[in-house]
C-alpha cells in the first residue's frame, strides 16, 4: 500500500527479527518488507526492496551493523538507518553517526520507542527531499534558468514501453545526472505512471489543476499537485478516473508545461498512443519526441505513417528521435530491415529484460532504482545522456552532504 513506512528489519537472532516483526504489525503505517540475518544480506534486500527505514542490529557476526551501515549510505542513501544496541556508549553512538544512521536506540526498548523513531527518522528524511527538490529547482532565479527541456516520450502504438521508459528516463537523469526533472502523466484516460512508482491514487492529479487553468495567464506555481517520489523526480498524474480526462484541455496542459519548464530541467511527458488534440497539442511544444517502436510489424507500420505526420506538421528531423524498444527481442525482424521500411536510421536502443522490467511494475519500484547494473538500466541511462547531456554536480551527492548533516542533528537530539 502507498503511504506506508516500508522498513526492513536486520538482525543475526531470528527471535528478534520475529519479534520486531511482531511488533510492527500492528502499526497500520508500517510495512515491513523484509528481514535480513546478516550485514551482506541487509545490503542485498536493501538494494533490491528500497525500504525507507532500516533497522540495524548494532553486534553481528562477520559485517557488523556499522560497517554495513556505510555501505547502505552510500549504495541506498534514501534508505534511513536506526540503530539498535545493548550498549549506549558514546563511542558506539559516534560510530554509527559517523557511518550515517540518523537514530540511535537502546535495547530493550518499548514498542511506542521503536515506532516513534521510525516514524520520526521517516518524517525528517520525506521533509528533507522535498526541501532539497525544491532547493535545486529554485537554485537559480526564473527569469535567469535557462528553460526546462520538454521531452514527450510517444508511440503511435500503446504497449510498446512509453510509460516503462518515460518513468526510468525521468529516475535516471535526476539520480544520475543530478536534474530536476518532473514526470507527467498525459495519458488522461489510462495513466499509469501512479502504477509503476506505487503513489497513493488518492494524490493529487492534474484533474485537481482544472480550475486553476481557467484563467488567462500560466498558474504561479504548480508545486501544491505534483507528488514527490521517493527517488527524487517530481510527479503530475493523470485524473484517478477516465472520465475526468475531459476537464483538461490542450490550452490547459500548454499552460503547465510552460510552467514547469521553468521550475525543471527536464519535463517527462508520458503521451498516449490516442492522436488526440492533447497529444498533438504535447508534441507540439516538446523539444524532443522520443518516439518509441519495438520488432512488430504493426508498431513499424504505423511509425511509418506517424513519420508521414510528422513530416507534414514541419517537425524537424532532430526533434523525432526514434527509440526501439526491447531491441533484441528475436521476432523475426531485424533493426536494419526496420530501418529500410521506415525509411529512417533508429536513434536510439533499449534491450529487452522482462524478467527486470515487469518484476519492477508489479512491485512499483523502477528498475533503475531497483537494478541499475542490468543492460537494460545502462541503455536507459545512455538514452537520459543524450536527452539532458552529461552528468552534473548531482543531486546525490548533495543528498550525501544534508544527509550526514541530518544525522549529526538527529543524534545529538537523542543525546540531550
Ligand atoms: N525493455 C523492455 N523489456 C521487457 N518488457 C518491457 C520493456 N519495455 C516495456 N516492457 C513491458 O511491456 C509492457 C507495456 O509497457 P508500457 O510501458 O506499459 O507500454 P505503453 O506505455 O507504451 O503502453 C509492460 O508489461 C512492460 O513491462
Ligand atoms: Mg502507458
Amino acid at each position: 500500500m502507498p503511504d506506508q513506512i516500508r522498513v526492513l528489519i536486520v538482525d543475526d537472532i531470528p527471535e528478534t527479527r520475529d519479534h520486531l516483526a511482531k511488533l510492527l504489525g500492528f502499526e497500520a503505517d508500517i510495512e515491513v518488507v523484509g528481514s535480513a540475518a546478516s550485514g551482506a544480506e541487509a545490503l542485498e534486500f536493501a538494494t533490491r526492496l528500497l525500504p525507507d527505514v532500516v533497522l540495524m542490529d548494532i553486534n553481528m557476526p562477520d559485517m557488523d551493523g556499522i560497517a554495513a551501515t556505510e555501505l547502505l549510505s552510500a549504495r541506498v542513501p534514501a534508505a534511513a538507518v536506526v540503530m539498535m544496541s545493548v550498549q549506549g556508549e558514546s563511542d558506539y553512538l559516534r560510530r554509527s553517526m559517523l557511518a550515517g544512521a540518523r537514530e540511535f536506540l537502546v535495547k530493550p526498548f518499548s514498542s511506542d520507542e521503536l515506532t516513534a523513531s521510525i516514524r520520526q527518522v521517516y518524517a525528517r528524511e520525506r521533509e528533507k527531499l522535498d526541501r532539497l527538490v525544491v532547493a535545486t529547482a529554485a537554485a537559480l532565479p526564473d527569469d535567469e534558468r535557462p528553460a526546462g527541456r520538454i521531452v514527450a516520450v510517444f508511440s503511435p502504438k500503446g504497449g510498446v514501453g512509453r510509460t516503462t521508459i518515460a518513468v526510468n528516463l525521468a529516475v535516471a537523469a535526476a539520480q544520475e545526472l543530478g536534474r530536476t526533472v518532473v514526470l507527467v502523466d498525459a495519458s488522461f484516460q489510462f495513466g499509469d505512471v501512479g502504477i509503476l512508482l506505487n503513489l497513493n491514487p488518492k494524490s493529487k492529479s492534474i484533474a485537481d489543476l482544472a480550475p486553476e487553468l481557467e484563467g488567462a495567464g500560466e498558474p504561479e506555481s504548480l508545486d501544491t499537485f505534483v507528488v514527490t517520489h521517493s527517488s527524487g523526480i517530481q510527479v503530475l498524474l493523470a485524473p484517478p478516473s477516465p472520465e475526468m480526462a475531459e476537464l483538461i484541455h490542450p490550452a490547459g496542459l500548454k499552460k503547465i508545461l510552460e510552467t514547469l519548464r521553468r521550475t525543471h530541467d527536464l519535463v517527462v511527458v508520458d503521451c498516449s498512443a490516442w492522436f488526440n488534440d492533447v497529444t498533438l497539442g504535447v508534441l507540439d511544444l516538446a523539444d524532443v519526441i522520443l518516439t518509441l517502436l519495438t520488432l512488430e510489424i504493426t508498431s513499424i507500420k504505423n511509425m511509418r505513417l506517424f513519420l508521414e505526420v510528422a513530416e507534414q506538421l514541419g517537425y524537424e528531423k532532430e526533434k523525432v528521435q526514434l527509440v526501439l524498444n526491447r531491441a533484441d527481442s528475436t521476432l523475426g525482424i531485424r533493426v536494419a530491415d526496420v530501418e529500410h521500411s521506415i525509411g529512417r536510421t533508429i536513434d536510439h536502443t533499449v534491450v529487452s529484460d522482462g524478467r527486470n522490467v515487469v518484476y519492477a511494475l508489479n512491485r512499483g519500484v523502477p528498475f533503475f532504482l531497483s537494478n541499475r547494473e542490468a543492460q537494460v538500466s545502462q541503455d536507459v541511462l545512455r538514452l537520459a545522456e543524450a536527452i539532458a547531456g552529461p552528468r552534473r554536480e548531482a543531486l546525490p551527492e548533495r543528498a550525501g552532504e544534508t544527509h550526514r548533516a541530518a544525522a549529526r542533528k538527529s543524534l545529538f537530539a537523542w543525546r540531550s
